[in-house]
């Protein structure tokens, strides 16, 4: 279950070394489970990580009566939405908390019930996390879309229509919300410039398998033909790439030599290409990645983090610590998220040498050139970390904090850690599992 103390003294210094696995993608396993609203009958999700993400998803699909149990096997999910139904603002807002899940309930909401409501939708410290384009969205559809004290209600008095929508970003979160409303609307829809992410590719695998026509085709268009009814699914969920590279960066930035079951090569080619680039090795085996440093100096690089099959921003956090011991200098031009750099402050007070510019530097200019946004980070190495109290900003951040924890001369302390299970299936048991000496407190 949840993390019980929300402190971890680390003592650093020792290379992390041994197996552990990963689950499904908390990417795609969060949107497979609102898919599974969209059925007539029961679906069953397999692979489901053990993450407070699925946790908050799963008390919103009850508060709108979907009935969720343990499924065929250890880690699968049964969710039943036959008795579906309107849930009160107040339940949604409880589930929600930070989360912006409830925005893709949207769709299917609509489809099932012709209403949905959704809580104000925070930001979180990456951006500020608009929701324009899914609004948007919605509304070429025929939803009406009305702003309420407390949040969004919508409703569909005429049903949803198919229609032809062009992202102005290849957004994974709009992308998303097209796919969810489309498969049922009527007619055809023309999305235009879509985000084609692995994870939203698995969310296509599971649309249609329910029954869905979606055809993908080159340059970013993707066509779905709606359809009167759609089928629960079986599905196994594509594995968290996310994850897996998180623990690759800490192996080579520990000296380390992790075996990460479940991962796979496809997903990751860039990310690959990268840790190659830096100084890692990987050897691919038909159950996982074995990720290691096989000794002499990391090499600089710049990073420029982009939407698929660019480099992904998620990747970007956990991987700067092994660029602090890269001799030479590094260039981490952050182009999806505006403000991404947050967790940098700690590493700086742990002795990292990181410099954030508003410029673009390394690569292309991005939406955040002319914006005045803190977007690139100039890391210089090799310098030496050492233990400090640092407090957890975000996920992929706080998992950073962890790796520099770990690599740092004495002990720090890392606070606010509890964040980090929100993505990390049992991060705990894995840090023990690869020989992690700290303490949990609390
Ligand atoms: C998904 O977020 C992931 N989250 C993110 O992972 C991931 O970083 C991101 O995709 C990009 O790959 C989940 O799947 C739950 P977007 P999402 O819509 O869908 C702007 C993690 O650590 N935008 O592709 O929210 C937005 O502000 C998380 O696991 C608008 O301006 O990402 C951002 O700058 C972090 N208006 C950019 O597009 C909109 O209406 C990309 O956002 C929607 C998005």
């Amino acid at each position: 279950m949840g993390l019980v103390g929300d402190k971890i003294t680390i003592r650093g210094g020792r290379p992390l070394i041994g197996r552990i696995e990963v689950k499904g993608a908390k990417n795609l396993v969060t949107k497979a489970m609102v898919a599974a609203l969209l059925g007539e009958t029961p679906s069953i999700l397999r692979d489901v990580p053990n993450i407070s993400d699925v946790r908050i998803v799963r008390g919103l699909l009850e508060a709108h009566g979907v009935k969720v149990t343990e499924g065929d096997e250890p880690g699968s999910l049964l969710l039943d939405p036959v008795d579906v139904e309107s849930a009160h603002y107040a339940d949604i807002d409880a589930h929600a908390g930070s989360s912006r899940i409830p925005i893709l309930f949207c769709g299917p909401l609509l489809h099932r019930l012709g209403e949905a409501f959704i809580p104000d939708l925070g930001g979180c410290r990456i951006g500020d996390r608009p929701i324009d384009y899914h609004l948007e969205v919605l509304r070429k559809f025929g939803a009406v879309v009305e702003k309420q004290p407390n949040g969004i209600r919508m409703s569909a008095p005429n049903g949803l229509k198919g229609t032809k929508v062009e992202l102005p970003y290849p957004s994974v979160g709009a992308t998303e919300q097209v796919l969810l409303t489309a498969v049922r609307a009527e007619g055809i829809t023309e999305l235009k410039n879509a985000a084609i992410e692995p994870e939203i590719m698995d969310l296509i695998n599971i649309l249609q398998k329910m029954g869905a026509i979606i055809t993908v085709d080159t340059d970013r268009v993707i066509r779905i033909e709606g359809v009167d009814s759609l089928q629960g699914y079986q599905h196994r969920a594509l594995f968290d790439r996310n994850e897996a590279a998180s623990w690759a960066a800490a192996a080579l930035a520990t000296d380390g030599d992790i075996f990460v079951g479940g991962a796979k090569q496809a997903e990751m080619l860039t990310f690959l290409n990268v840790f190659r680039k830096v100084g890692g090795a990987f050897d691919i085996h038909d159950d996982g990645i074995r990720f290691y440093h096989p000794g002499g100096d990391l090499k600089p690089v710049i990073i420029e983090t982009d939407v698929h099959p660019g480099f992904m921003t998620d990747w970007q956090q956990p991987l700067v610590i092994a660029l602090t011991h890269a001799h030479g200098v590094s260039i981490v031009h952050e182009t999806v998220y505006e403000q991404r750099f947050g967790f940098v402050d700690a590493l700086v007070e742990m002795g990292a040498t990181i410099q954030i510019h508003r410029e673009c530097l390394g690569g292309h200019p991005c939406r955040f050139g002319q914006r005045n946004f803190n977007h690139s980070a100039v890391i210089a190495g090799p310098t030496k970390l050492v233990g400090a109290d640092i407090e957890v900003p975000d996920l992929r951040g706080g998992f950073s904090h962890l790796i520099a924890a770990l690599t740092a001369e004495g002990t720090s302390t890392v606070s606010n850690v509890g964040i980090i299970s929100r993505g990390y299936e049992n991060f705990i048991t894995k840090l023990r599992l690869l020989g992690a000496d700290f303490d949990l407190e609390g």
